[in-house]
């Protein structure tokens, strides 16, 4: 991992994605969750905040350590039990139907095989449970999206393998998820080939 990688990037997001617009954003998104909640990508901690009083406990998910002294900081004020558990979400080590929600913000963008994470995710949900998902994605527009597609290779350098073409409505009924609820937005503020949104719950079939 090269200098940007590692040292630069970590501030540079968690300064980007901790402004008000991606704060506000988070606070709607995690409305529905509660119980035991499984986050995918965690990053620096920034939706911890923004769980709702319904949440018992917060499984945070992360494979790099990014800004530590920052993650441990905004854990011990996080008002509820959050657990820093270093693993990738293509290979959960969590049993079958274990937790309440899974939620991810801003990460199915990165996973390198979105696809077997989304199966982990479906995998780990208890029948009933929710996915909670405010992600940015390919556009409906397909002038917009030929753009998403010539300009990804340049996203994926400068955004540390951040993809803006990923479908990510496909991707989870691919997946073996229904999608009860879905909206599409556009970031107020945000050029349309990064701030396209997708934010809604998805269930197990
Ligand atoms: C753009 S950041 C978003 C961070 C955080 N979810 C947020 O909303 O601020 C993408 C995150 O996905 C994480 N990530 C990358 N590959 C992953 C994988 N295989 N499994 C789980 N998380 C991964 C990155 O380390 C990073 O923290």
């Amino acid at each position: 991992m090269g200098f940007y990688a590692k040292y630069l990037f970590p501030h540079l997001m968690d300064w980007t994605m901790g402004a008000r617009k991606f704060q506000e954003q988070r606070g709607e998104a995690l409305k529905p969750l509660h119980g035991e909640v499984l986050e995918i990508g965690f990053g620096t901690g920034l939706n911890l905040p923004h769980y709702p009083p319904t949440v018992a406990k917060v499984v945070a998910l992360e494979p790099a350590c990014l800004l530590p002294t920052t993650v441990a900081r905004r854990m011990a004020a996080a008002p509820i039990l959050v657990e820093l558990v270093r693993a990738s979400a293509e290979r959960l080590p969590f049993e079958d139907h274990h937790f309440d929600c899974v939620v991810s913000t801003w990460t199915l963008c990165t996973i390198p095989d979105v696809a077997a994470a989304l199966r982990e995710v479906r995998r780990v949900l208890k029948p009933g449970g929710h996915y909670v998902f405010l992600e940015h994605g390919r556009s409906d527009s397909p002038r917009i999206a030929k753009w998403q597609d010539r300009l990804n290779p340049l996203q994926q350098r400068i955004g540390v393998g951040c993809n803006m073409n990923r479908a990510i409505d496909r991707l989870i009924a691919e997946a073996g998820l229904r999608l009860p609820h879905l909206d599409r937005f556009v970031m107020p503020g945000i050029p349309r080939l990064v701030g396209e949104m997708y934010r809604g719950t998805a269930l197990p079939h």
